[in-house]
């Protein structure tokens, strides 16, 4: 059982902290938004970051983006204010008493410079850090069969096995800090590609006279059959009432995110650029907010 703060309950986190308690854990939660009805059975709700930080072995962070998560870490009511008052505490506190340094786990999905920056200045307070962003969407986080990308030093990640196994099927170790979030950034292009192509597919599959979900068949036994295919079928079914499991805003977040990776390491991704243009487009009619079924609610206007 691991003293584990959690900040961070929205449509991954509240289902991710729920796991964690599920599995025994000592859980703290934190949201910025009191959502007192989102508060997992056997879990703690704190006042604050700093009070849900202090003393925790493991601080998982499962925020919108970057800003969001220095936020969280600084100020009096921060992340790192809470582990100092805590380390203070001496000790009496779970860290305290196996000398292990806590670890903080973010995974959200920022930049690799973003995890960087915060991973030195989570060593500064005192903190071990990983970058643990995630595949998988609301029903995978809800299975706790979500894949979590890590990077950071494989002894850290020995040390939260047993916390991101409750919440992950697989913890795939890809390199120093930094590298988890990369890598997540190119997976979700591919995924924001494959979102489009799909609705792509089904516009013009429609538009030559066959049915969106006969079509849908189709893509779900053929060649392109992947779990996504398979868990957005309700959602490219109804798209702008679909419960919104990963929002259209959200995605152009990291597809521009992966554009800025794509630069700075001197790579072209024409598919990424379209695909950002897709989602500015679904965004300025008003559809940011939806689930990213709905970039086919935006094209499917009569040309
Ligand atoms: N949804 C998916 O399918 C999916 C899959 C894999 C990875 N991800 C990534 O996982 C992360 C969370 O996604 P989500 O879908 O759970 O997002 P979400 O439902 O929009 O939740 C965002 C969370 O961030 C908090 N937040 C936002 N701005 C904040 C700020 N300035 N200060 C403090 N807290 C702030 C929100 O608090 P409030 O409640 O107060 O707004 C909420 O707890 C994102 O990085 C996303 O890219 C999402």
């Amino acid at each position: 059982m691991t003293r584990v703060a959690f900040v961070g309950l929205g449509r991954m986190g509240a289902p991710m902290a729920a796991r964690l308690a599920g599995a025994g854990h000592e859980v703290t939660v934190f949201n910025r938004t009191p959502r007192p009805e989102l508060v997992p059975a056997g879990a703690r709700a704190s006042s604050s970051c700093a009070e849900a930080a202090a003393g925790a072995e493991v601080i998982v962070t499962m925020l919108a983006d970057g800003a969001a998560l220095h936020a969280v870490l600084d100020g009096a009511d921060g992340i790192l204010a809470g582990v100092a008052a805590g380390a203070g505490a001496g000790a009496g506190s779970p860290a305290g008493e196996t000398g292990a340094r806590p670890v903080l786990v973010n995974m959200s999905t920022i930049g690799p410079d973003a995890a960087r920056e915060v991973a030195a200045r989570a060593a500064d307070a005192g903190l071990d850090f990983l970058d643990a962003p995630v595949s998988g969407s609301v029903p995978a986080a809800e299975a706790g069969t979500l894949v979590a990308m890590v990077g950071g030093q494989p002894a850290v990640l020995d040390r939260v096995r047993d916390v991101l196994g409750a919440m992950t099927r697989e913890q795939l170790h890809l390199g120093p800090v930094g590298s988890g979030a990369a890598m997540k950034l190119a997976l979700n292009l591919a995924l924001a590609v494959t979102n489009e192509t799909i609705a792509e597919t089904l516009l013009l599959a429609q538009r030559a006279g066959i049915s969106r979900d006969a079509a849908y068949d189709v893509l779900a036994a053929g060649a392109l059959a992947s779990p996504f295919v398979t868990y957005k079928r309700a959602a490219f079914a109804d798209p702008v009432n679909a419960p919104v499991a990963f929002s259209v805003d959200l995605m152009r977040k990291d597809v521009g995110l992966a554009l800025a990776l794509a630069d700075d390491v001197g790579l072209d991704v024409p598919a990424g650029r379209s695909v950002a243009g897709v989602l500015d487009a679904a965004s300025s009619a008003g559809l940011g907010d939806r689930d990213i079924a709905t970039v086919l609610t935006a094209q499917d206007a009569p040309g």
